[in-house]
């Protein structure tokens, strides 16, 4: 039995290592800048005692990446990552509520995106309910206010912006200040405004026209269903706001934004370009897992992360 015992322990042993991987810091000086950059990293606090006296900081990555300080600080990473600027009231910030949520309850990271979830207010207090009609945080009201535009025909192409942003990490500066220019869907099909709103795998106009349109009345905003029939986007058939988000969080760029935001958050910068072979494997992880936390592991585990 003693045996069995020691044959499992072993079997354990090498299971858990496989999955984090060992060969990190073994001196204790770099144990501890090792514990250091880990605990300000993942939790914006200096490490435990447990973990500042660990032999190799690197095994405690899965518990950290657990903890309600990563947690929080992920959230709101995400939050302002998502947005420019932070939401007037705390509804407005429906990214960072459904993140939480996500992260707290292990749920798969496409769920922020295409999940069945409302971020609704509740007696007051933000609430993230189970909503077989929702997606992600994207019909949340707040959200859908917050990033209606103001389109003169209720096109939303502020929101069809914000999606992409989030979905893939698309940057473009909107050109709306161009003095004289005209405005409208017919002026937008323009030469200098085209590149953006027309042509391209993120033609802007095309992406909202399978978007509910907005209507303001005084202060009161309401939505309609898209008129425009379906588009070719990213390959697909896209009819819906729906059938959109599932184009896109099912595309290699989402999972290279998923990536790319684990580089950014422990790093605070990009992958490099001789990170290569590391950001596949976070790709690979997160494709297997499907977590948030799969990939940060890959990143944060890895030797080169404590060297
Ligand atoms: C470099 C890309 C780019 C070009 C070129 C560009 N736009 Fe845009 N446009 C954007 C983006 C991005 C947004 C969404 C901005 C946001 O988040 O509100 C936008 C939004 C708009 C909106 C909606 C604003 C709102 O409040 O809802 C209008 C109208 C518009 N653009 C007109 C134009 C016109 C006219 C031109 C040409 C003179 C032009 N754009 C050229 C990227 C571009």
């Amino acid at each position: 039995m003693r045996g069995l015992i020691a044959v499992l322990a072993v079997v354990l042993t090498s299971a858990a290592s496989a999955q984090t991987q060992v060969g990190g810091p073994v001196d204790p000086q770099r144990a501890e800048r090792c514990a250091v950059r880990l605990g300000i990293a993942l939790t914006g606090k200096s490490p435990s005692a447990a973990l500042l006296s660990a032999a190799n900081p690197q095994l405690e990555v899965d518990a950290l990446l657990e903890s309600d300080a990563f947690i929080e600080r992920f959230a709101r990473f995400i939050n302002t990552t998502f947005n420019d600027t932070p939401g007037t009231n705390s509804i407005d910030d429906a990214t960072y509520h459904l993140a939480r949520h996500l992260l707290v309850n292990g749920k798969p990271w496409k769920d922020l995106f295409i999940g069945p979830y409302d971020v609704a207010l509740v007696n007051g207090q933000v609430q993230v309910r189970d909503d077989v009609n929702g997606l992600g945080f994207y019909r949340s009201k707040a959200w859908l206010e917050r990033y209606a535009g103001n389109e003169e025909d209720g096109v939303k192409l502020a929101t069809a912006y914000r999606i992409l942003n989030n979905t893939t990490g698309l940057k473009l500066n909107a050109a709306v200040q161009t003095p004289g220019a005209d405005f409208s869907a017919t002026g937008r099909q323009n030469g200098a405004c085209r590149g953006c709103h027309f042509d391209g795998w993120f033609a802007l106009d095309r992406v909202a026209s399978v978007l509910t349109k907005k209507v303001q009345t005084g202060d009161t905003i309401t939505f309609t269903a898209p008129t425009a029939g379906p588009q070719q986007l990213l390959g697909k058939t896209v009819s819906t706001d729906r059938e959109l988000m599932n184009a896109l969080v099912n595309s290699a760029a989402f999972d290279f934004r998923v990536c790319r935001l684990a580089f950014q958050f422990l790093y605070g910068r990009n992958e490099l370009s001789c990170e290569g072979p590391l950001f596949d494997r976070c790709i690979d992880a997160f494709r297997a897992e499907g977590t948030m936390q799969a990939a940060l592991a890959i990143v944060a585990t890895d030797p080169s992360y404590c060297q």
